[in-house]
Formats: C-alpha cells, sequence, structure tokens
C-alpha cells in the first residue's frame, strides 16, 4: 500500500514537473527585442489614432461633420507628423482607396491591406503585424465614419459635393461598418 503511495506521488511529481518545463520557453534575445520595439510601435499608432479621433469628435461636436471635414483638411497630416516627431520615427496612415492623394499606399502596403481584407472577410481578428522594419497597423471602420466615408452621395449630398472639391480624385466613399479603411505604417524604433 505505501508503496503504490510513494509510486503515485513519483509519478504525479514527474508529470508535475514535465508540465512546468514545457510552460518555461526561452526566448531568443533578437525575439524579446523585436516585441519590445513592436509594442513601442503599436503605442505610436495608437496614439496617432487617439489624437487623430479625439480631434475628429470634437470637431463634429462643434459643428457637424461639415467642421470636422474641414479640420482633417488642414490637420489630418500634421497632427499625424506630430507624433512621428514626437517619437523621431516614422508614421503614415495609408489607404488602397484613400482620400488625400499623399496617403496612398505603395504596391507593398496594398497587398497587405488585401490580406488583411481575407482576413476580416473569414470572420478574424486582425492584428497588427511586423512586415520587414515596419508595423502595419490596420484602420477598420466603424458607423462614425460612415459620415464621410460611407455612400454620403445619398446620405449628404452637400457633403459629399464638398469633399469633391477638397478632394477631386476622392476614393474613400462607399465603406460600411467593419472594412479596412487603411494602415498605420510605423517604422520600428532603432
Ligand atoms: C468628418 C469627416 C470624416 C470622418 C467622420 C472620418 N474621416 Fe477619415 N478622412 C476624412 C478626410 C477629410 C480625410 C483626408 C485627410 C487628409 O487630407 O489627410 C480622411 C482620411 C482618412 C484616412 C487616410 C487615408 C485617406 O483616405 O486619405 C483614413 C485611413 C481614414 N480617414 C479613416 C477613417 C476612419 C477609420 C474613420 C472613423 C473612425 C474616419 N476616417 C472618419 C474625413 C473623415
Amino acid at each position: 500500500m505505501k508503496k503504490k503511495l510513494f509510486l503515485s506521488i513519483v509519478l504525479l511529481s514527474f508529470i508535475g514537473c514535465k508540465k512546468t518545463e514545457k510552460k518555461v520557453e526561452i526566448i531568443p534575445e533578437t525575439k524579446v527585442e523585436e516585441k519590445v520595439l513592436k509594442q513601442k510601435s503599436l503605442n505610436f499608432a495608437l496614439e496617432t489614432k487617439e489624437l487623430l479621433g479625439k480631434n475628429l469628435q470634437e470637431k463634429i461636436k462643434e459643428g457637424g461633420a461639415e467642421n470636422a471635414l474641414n479640420f482633417c483638411n488642414i490637420n489630418a497630416i500634421p497632427l499625424t507628423k506630430s507624433i512621428s516627431d514626437k517619437y523621431k520615427t516614422n508614421i503614415k496612415r495609408v489607404s488602397d482607396q484613400p482620400r488625400n492623394q499623399l496617403n496612398t499606399a505603395s504596391e507593398k502596403e496594398k497587398k497587405h491591406i488585401n490580406l488583411f481584407k481575407e482576413r476580416i472577410a473569414k470572420g478574424e481578428e486582425l492584428k497588427p503585424e511586423l512586415v520587414d522594419n515596419q508595423l502595419y497597423v490596420p484602420i477598420v471602420t466603424n458607423a462614425m465614419c460612415l459620415q464621410c466615408h460611407g455612400n454620403i452621395e445619398d446620405n449628404n449630398p452637400l457633403l459629399a459635393a464638398k469633399i469633391k472639391k477638397l478632394y477631386p480624385e476622392d476614393k474613400a466613399t462607399g465603406y460600411s461598418e467593419n472594412q479596412v479603411r487603411g494602415i498605420f505604417v510605423v517604422d520600428l524604433p532603432k
């Protein structure tokens, strides 16, 4: 009887040991560094997103979508640049269907935007992704965005006309909720 108990204790601790052994995963130093840089870059993108979002909401509250449109027209790129300067890196917001031509995604970026689109279509959760030395952070639409990126020709012809005037080559309409609108591209800090 005692022998049996002893044996099972030995066996149990053996199994226990194996379990913890499996949990301790040794990550090489370069991978740790990569993880830290990835997190840092993600924080830069999130800070930019928050800054743009906060200003956008404020301007809509102050004077509606039209007011916010004028604000974004003048300030979206400078606000993004202010975060780039603050962290001495390079952050941009690009799209395969840009409103401002300066925000046109490169072929490489477009390929990844399409990948994000395929994933969202499959119901997968989108995650930021490292591509060479840059972090691509997906930008997805919500209901609020549709005021200026939805079917505005039908819903707000006046605003649609203003957008066309400011951006004759605008391609950023016709979106619905939960679609990939573009990506933040952040250079990994050195
Ligand atoms: C009040 C109108 C308005 C709303 C609401 C709005 N946008 Fe925009 N958006 C703009 C304008 C104007 C630009 C072009 C800014 C510029 O000239 O740099 C723009 C540009 C962008 C860009 C950069 C690429 C491009 O097309 O030039 C992205 C990405 C974007 N918007 C995503 C969103 C998302 C996501 C939301 C909702 C969370 C949103 N926008 C809500 C007006 C709006």
